[in-house]
């Protein structure tokens, strides 16, 4: 009698693992992209969705970027550009606010990944 509980748990978990999985034509690792959104101090200056902080408008909030035509007024918006961003938005906009943080490539995919599915 017990063997259907497992099996609905089993079911209910592996639901869970997916919902941290970007949606099919991301690259990358959202949940690792979360946690580096949180430890590169990003939060500093944006709310972002799933990072916990104060309230902060120094950057826009990072919610519904997949929804975004451009980035950062300038970039059409997809995968690349946002990782571009994330990297050296300096060399994207010199007068940009947004410092260089020293973003791996792997990092900055991750973060976008995550990004662009919340
Ligand atoms: C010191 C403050 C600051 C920090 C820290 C910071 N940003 Fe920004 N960010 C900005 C500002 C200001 C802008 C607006 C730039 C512009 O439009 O020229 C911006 C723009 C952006 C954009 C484009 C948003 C849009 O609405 O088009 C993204 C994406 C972004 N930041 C991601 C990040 C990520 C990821 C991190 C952490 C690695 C980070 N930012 C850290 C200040 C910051």
């Amino acid at each position: 009698m017990k063997r259907p509980v497992l099996l609905l748990a089993a079911l209910v978990l592996a639901g869970c693992g997916d919902a941290n999985r970007a949606p099919a034509g991301l690259q990358g690792d959202a949940a690792r992209g979360r946690i580096a959104l949180a430890q590169y101090g990003c939060r500093a200056c944006h709310m972002i969705p799933g990072v916990t902080g104060s309230k902060v408008y120094v950057g826009r909030p990072l919610e519904d970027m997949a929804k975004r035509p451009i980035i950062a007024g300038t970039l059409p918006n997809n995968q690349a550009n946002l990782v571009r961003w994330i990297r050296d938005p300096q060399a994207i906009d010199p007068h940009t606010a947004m410092p260089v943080l020293g973003v791996s490539e792997r990092d900055a995919i991750d973060m976008s990944a995550w990004l662009l599915s919340h």
